[in-house]
Parts: structure tokens; sequence; C-alpha cells
């Protein structure tokens, strides 16, 4: 491990102690060795047929093992988790839901995701277990010369977020965060409107995960039961009461990284970060769990969190997480430029010119005027594969498109979307906050992972998919949910 980055924490800390006197800490810590070359633009040779391995077969690890089996030239072709009923649920939907083969190799225990990685049958590791995990998986996968596909928040820590900026660069393999988030089609709108200069110059954005999770987090976990709530071993609620800040930040905040270009020519600067108290976690457990080991749970992380960042350019942004009271809907989000503004959850929509009519002082455009505006600067990929993405679903739609994009992307011999900077300066906002938090929410700055390449990358490009390398026929997409018979 370099010695640098070893002593990235402690070294920061001490500094930090020392800045926060003058009012701000210091995050950024030194450059780390340089350990390979850097990985903007990285593309691998293109795959004629992608072999996936998933490593976590629980409520998310299944929708992936179902999502993942109808993509075109892609073959679940391993499965992996702590126990054997989870792996054969897998192999379960494979066989009765998606009529596709088992997959070849199951790993069984604590560390058979080693034997997975290492194995020379699967191409890409998948990532979908407990968060404390992610990194250390991923590592072993990018060392093992696969490429590392991993659920959010991909890394927990900021020695985390380096270990694998450097894992990526020394054995150049992709590193890709699964943030789904990115691909609504709402979402995909805004960034379409972003790209196409109609919102004008980007100023602010707000994103937020507010989702109850109380019963989630409280529930009980039985390997034998498909779909349940309540996580492993209580993964979640655990984290979240051993830490303060926001934990689970990128649902909200990566639509606005993308919109921002944030590592292509801005980059994350400094944030604050303030918690409410504790209330709700304990409360239920109180009422819930009296007279249990849950019941007595203290937590640390208060129920509502607000993290403002600034970036380099000057722009702000709101992150907000909440996932302790109760409430509707489940995330929020907004664009906010200087010629409009574009919101999710509910989606809204307006701004000036563009073949857009006026509306009254404080409304935003019309339902008609939405749908018109909808259809005229929908994202490009959502025109050629929405109908596909409909049919197969997940969080409506996103999910699969994001799953068509990275298999199109390997397929195509072209860059992954996101690389292991973007996962790196996003997820670093899960340390950041809860160190902001825990100093009187004084600023922490954000360490530069792309060393400087943030001012020369160029911005992302308007994606498109090439229908000669894959198939976005609709019809295919029906015909196989038809033939599902569970
Ligand atoms: N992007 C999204 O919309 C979305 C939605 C839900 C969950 N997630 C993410 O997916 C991940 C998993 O969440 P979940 O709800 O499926 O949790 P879960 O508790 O249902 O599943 C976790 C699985 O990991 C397995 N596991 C634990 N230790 C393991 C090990 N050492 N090796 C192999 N397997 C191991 C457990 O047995 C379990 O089957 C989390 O990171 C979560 O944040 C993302």
């Amino acid at each position: 491990m370099n010695v640098n980055r070893r002593n990235f924490l402690s070294n920061t800390l001490a500094l930090g102690a020392t800045v926060a006197a003058a009012g701000c800490i210091n995050a950024r810590g030194k450059l780390t060795g340089f350990a390979g070359a850097p990985m903007q633009g990285f593309a691998d040779k293109p795959f004629e047929k992608v072999r996936v391995g998933i490593v976590g077969v629980g409520y998310r690890g299944v929708h992936a093992v179902d999502g993942i089996s109808q993509l075109p030239n892609t073959e679940v072709v391993a499965l992996c988790d702590l126990h054997q009923e989870r792996v054969d649920h897998g192999n379960d939907v494979l066989v009765r839901k998606a009529r596709r083969p088992k997959a070849k190799r199951t790993f069984v225990g604590p560390e058979a995701y080693k034997a997975l990685c290492e194995w020379d049958g699967v191409d890409v590791v998948y990532i979908v277990t407990p968060w404390q995990l992610h990194a250390p998986v991923a590592l072993y996968a990018l060392k093992s010369g696969k490429i590392a596909l991993v659920e959010v928040p991909a890394a927990m820590t900021i020695d985390e977020c380096w270990a694998l900026v450097e894992a990526s660069e020394k054995y150049r393999r992709p590193c890709m965060q699964l943030e789904n988030c990115c691909y609504g089609e709402s979402q995909m709108l805004a960034l379409s409107l972003v790209k196409q200069g109609i919102l004008g110059e980007i100023l602010h954005g707000e994103g937020g995960y507010n989702h109850d999770l109380r019963e989630w987090c409280y529930g009980s976990f039985d390997p034998k039961i498909r779909f349940q709530h309540g996580y492993w071993n209580h993964w979640r609620l655990r984290y979240n009461a051993a830490h303060d800040g926001n934990q689970y930040p990128t649902h909200g905040f990566g639509p606005i990284a993308q919109a921002m270009d944030i590592n292509r020519g801005d980059r994350l600067d400094y944030l604050v970060s303030l918690s409410s108290k504790p209330y709700n976690y304990e409360k239920y457990a109180k009422e819930k769990f009296a007279g249990t080991p849950l019941g007595d749970l203290k937590v640390k992380m208060g129920d509502v969190n607000t993290t403002l960042i600034r970036t380099a350019l000057g722009r702000s942004i709101q992150v907000k997480h909440n996932v302790a009271t109760p409430q509707r809907g489940y995330r929020y989000e907004q664009i906010v430029g200087s010629n409009g503004i574009w919101c999710g959850f509910p989606d809204k929509l307006y701004f000036q010119g563009h073949g857009a009519p006026e509306t009254k002082h404080e409304e935003f455009f019309d339902e008609k005027t939405y749908r018109e505006m909808r259809l005229k600067y929908m994202h490009p990929c959502w025109k050629q594969a929405g109908a596909a993405s409909n049919i197969v679903g997940g969080h409506g739609g996103m999910d699969f498109m994001m799953s068509l994009r990275w298999t199109y992307c390997l397929q195509a011999g072209i860059p992954l979307d996101f690389d292991v900077y973007d996962l790196a300066s996003w997820c670093s906002i899960c340390e950041l906050s809860e160190r902001s938090c825990t100093n009187g929410s004084r600023p922490v700055e954000f360490p530069d992972f792309t060393r400087g390449a943030w001012k020369t990358t160029p911005p992302s490009p308007l994606w498109t998919f090439d229908p000669k390398v894959i198939d976005l026929n609709p019809e295919r997409y029906r015909k196989n949910k038809e033939a599902m018979n569970i």
C-alpha cells in the first residue's frame, strides 16, 4: 500500500486540527504516489460477450440477476453470497424466470468473493453487498484484472476512495459506481437540457434521499425468503448508528454532478454539513424492540442531514439525507441555471426562450408544455432505448437503462459513462460530511482525486447508443417478459 495514502487520514486529521483552529478543515492531503496511468477516457477492447459475476444476492442482488439476465450478449456466469440459499435464489431467477442457464460457478462464504474475482471465466465483478464490503471486493476484483461495477456508495471512507483510484490506475481496469439515479428519464432530460445549453449557466443543484427506512433497518433477514424488509445482519442500521453525516449521498447528488461536469471542467471544492439530533431511530427501537439489544441501540446519525457543497467554479449544491421520519416520495432534485430550472419528484420545468411559451409569473410549464418540451429535449438514450427500459423496468426503467449503458459501452469498446474519479469524489461526501458535522459544521476541503486533471478533461458528451452494437428493439424485451413464468 502506498505510504502517502496510508498516512493520508492520520496526516489530514492532524492537519485538520491545526487548520480547524483557523476555521477550516483541510482534507485534501498530499498527492498519492502515481501508481499507473490516468483512467479518464479509458476504453477496453470491445467485448463480444460480457460475463458477469455477482457478489451479494440479497434484495438488490436478486434485482441485478433479473435485469442483467435480460441484456443482450451478457451472461450471469457466477453468483456469490454468504448463504447458499441466496445463491440458489439467484439461480432460480436465472432458470425459471429469465430462462437462462444456471450460473457456471457459485461461491459461498465470507471470503468466497476472492475465488470469484480470480476465476478467469468472469469479466465483470458486480458488487451488491453491504456498504463496508464494496471497496474490499472492488479492490480484489481490480487486482485480479476484472472490471468492478459497484453499488452505491461504492466507498465509505477517503482512504477507500484513494485505494480504488490507485488500483484502477495501477491495474488499468475500470471501476464504476452503479448510480442508477443518473439514468432516469427525467434526470436524463435535465442532462440533455443542460448539455444543449437550454438552462443556461448551471449555478446550483439540490438533491436528497428522503426515504423512511426504519422498517428495513430494524427488520430481520431470512436467507430463505426472497423479498423481505430487512438487511442482512442489520448492516445498514449498524452503520447509521455508528456514523453521523450523510452516508448515502449519491442518489440525489449524482444527477447534479453530471449536470455540472464535475471532474470534467469543474471540481468539488469544500463542504459544510449539519445534522438534526438523532431521534426517530431510537424512539422506534424503544417502541418495537424493548428488552432486546436493538431496543437500547444508540444512534449517532441525526435524523435529517443537510450538506452544502461549493465547486471550484463557484457553483453551490445542497444534498439531504433523511431515512428516519415518515414521509412520502423518496427523492427530490433541482437544477438551477441562469435561464431556467428543472425539478424532479415531482417533475417540473421552466426556462426562457428556446421555443417555450412564457408562463405566468411564479408558474412552471403547464402539463401540456411540459409534455412537449419533454419530447423535444428527451435524452437520445431514452429516445432510443426508453421503450425497452420501460418494459424491463426497475425504478421506472432507470435500472435497466443503466445496465444497457454499461454493457453497451463494454461491447462497443468505448469508456464507461463514469470513472473511478467520479466514484471517489462523489463517495467522499460520506466521510467529509461526518467530519464537518462532528467539528461544528466547519468547512472541509475535498481531496482532488484527479490530481489536477479535472482542468483538462473534456465535458462528457451527450451519450447515444449505436443500434448496430446492441439490440434496442422493444419487441425482444417484450417477448422475454412474456416468456417469464414467475
Ligand atoms: N441503487 C439502488 O437503487 C439500490 C437499492 C437498494 C440497495 N442498494 C445497494 O445494494 C447493496 C445491497 O443492499 P440490499 O438491500 O440488497 O442488502 P441485503 O442485506 O438484502 O443483501 C446483502 C447481501 O450480501 C450478502 N453478503 C454479506 N456478506 C457477504 C460476503 N462477505 N460475501 C458475499 N455476500 C455477502 C448477504 O448475505 C446478503 O444476501 C447496498 O450497497 C445498497 O446500498 C442500491
